[in-house]
């Protein structure tokens, strides 16, 4: 089986596995305890924050582990509004994943937010002006995602960033997908460090276990819990920590981080001729989102008259895991929201693919996955004339 699904899960890396197997078989021990079974596990707690706050420009103060990319986006909107509400005043945009989309709802209904969600051009752009516009002296927060799972869009949020700033308003980015395949870094004066005040991270996109993410928030930034218990990750999140997959969290981005920038030109020029060869040969298949600021591992397309879910069926069946969009609204018929709030039609949005590249192919792989791909997209082409 071809796995062209990295954005949905990252394959595990191997050191990753080896790093969770250590703890799990190196019996109990509880971080926070007092003698040496104790000691070791903070010990593996502590190196897991060190190896993820060096790989991507953080201090370990900074790094507040979670269960993953939807609990450190809840923390950074819920957490933040609440403890710094200001105007009670959330900029976002159309194009969020569910977990900030949703954060955003729920603040909105519960806490009295006003959100103001800002549109995005045919390519999945955000409109700068628009966003600038928005921001108000009272805004508590802007949250932007850094880049698009579905469409692979990256966004610039520079400019926002300092309108943010300006206005004392605190900036958070969803790093989920970004982070795993650009050379991404927290530090202030990198990219996107120097215009955001906290970012979300997953595990499982750099291949650490699923389970597993991170909140990255500037020192000082007063946060609320979302779980209220004992004092760990200093106070904002309570629960004793989920040590294997956070040890194999820590060496899959210390694994991945340094080889960013290499492995990203590799896998976009794998990236590049696999769309070239789906638009040139399948007829009415047109890639979303934009052509060259896109995540480098990531191809996605809408092809107008076939069926997302049949093309994901048929492709698996011949050996190629790929996804309709983002794996949380998988398996879902109604179109993509993204797609619509992009501009395309219900019933091209019905059709999204999506391939996105784990690790750079062998040559015979990639032969296979583009002959595999054209193979089965034709035979739809040809059943829908
Ligand atoms: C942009 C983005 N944010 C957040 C998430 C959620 O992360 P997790 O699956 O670790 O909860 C995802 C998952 O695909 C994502 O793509």
């Amino acid at each position: 089986m071809l796995y062209l699904d990295a954005a949905a899960t990252a394959p595990l890396r191997p050191e990753a596995r080896q790093a969770m197997l250590t703890v799990l078989d190196g019996g109990p021990g509880n971080a926070s305890a007092v003698h040496t079974p104790g000691k070791t596990a903070k010990a593996t707690l502590t190196h897991a924050r060190q190896q993820v706050a060096d790989a991507l420009g953080a201090r370990t103060s900074q790094v507040v582990f979670t269960a993953g990319g939807t609990e450190a986006n809840n923390l950074a909107l819920k957490g933040v509004a609440v403890a710094n509400p200001r105007g009670k005043h959330i900029v976002t945009t159309a194009i969020e994943h569910s977990s900030i989309r949703k954060s955003c709802e729920f603040l909105a209904r519960i806490g009295g937010f006003e959100v103001t969600e800002i549109g995005v051009d045919s390519m999945g752009r955000v409109d700068e002006e628009a966003a600038i516009a928005a921001i108000r002296p009272d805004t508590t927060l802007v949250s932007i995602g850094l880049a698009n799972g579905e469409i692979g869009t990256v966004q610039s949020l520079e400019r926002i960033a300092e309108a943010a700033r300006a206005a004392g308003a605190l900036v958070h980015t969803d790093a989920v997908q970004a982070a795993a395949s650009l050379p991404v870094s927290f530090a202030p004066g990198q990219w996107p460090g120097a215009a955001v005040d906290a970012m979300s991270i997953a595990s499982h996109k750099f291949g650490g276990p699923q389970g597993a993410g991170a909140l990255l928030i500037r020192s000082g930034i007063e946060l609320e819990p979302l779980l209220h218990g004992g004092g760990q990750e200093a106070g904002h999140r309570a629960g004793t920590e989920n040590l294997a997959a956070i040890a194999g969290f820590g060496v899959a981005v210390a694994a991945v981080m340094p080889m960013a920038g290499t492995r990203a030109q590799a896998m976009m020029a794998q990236r590049d001729a696999f769309v070239q060869r789906i638009v040139d040969q399948i007829p009415g298949a047109k890639l979303t989102g934009h052509p060259t600021e896109r995540i480098p591992n990531h191809a996605s397309f809408v092809i107008k008259g076939f069926s997302g879910e049949s093309m994901l069926v048929d492709l698996d069946v011949a050996g190629v895991a790929a996804s309709s969009g983002s794996a949380c609204s998988a398996g879902k018929k109604a179109p993509s929201g993204i797609l619509l709030a992009m501009g395309y039609d219900p019933d091209v949005a019905v059709t999204a693919l999506r391939f996105t590249f784990p690790d750079p192919l062998t040559d015979e792989a990639f032969d296979q996955l583009v002959g595999t791909t054209l193979r089965v997209l034709g035979q739809h082409a040809a059943a829908t004339r």
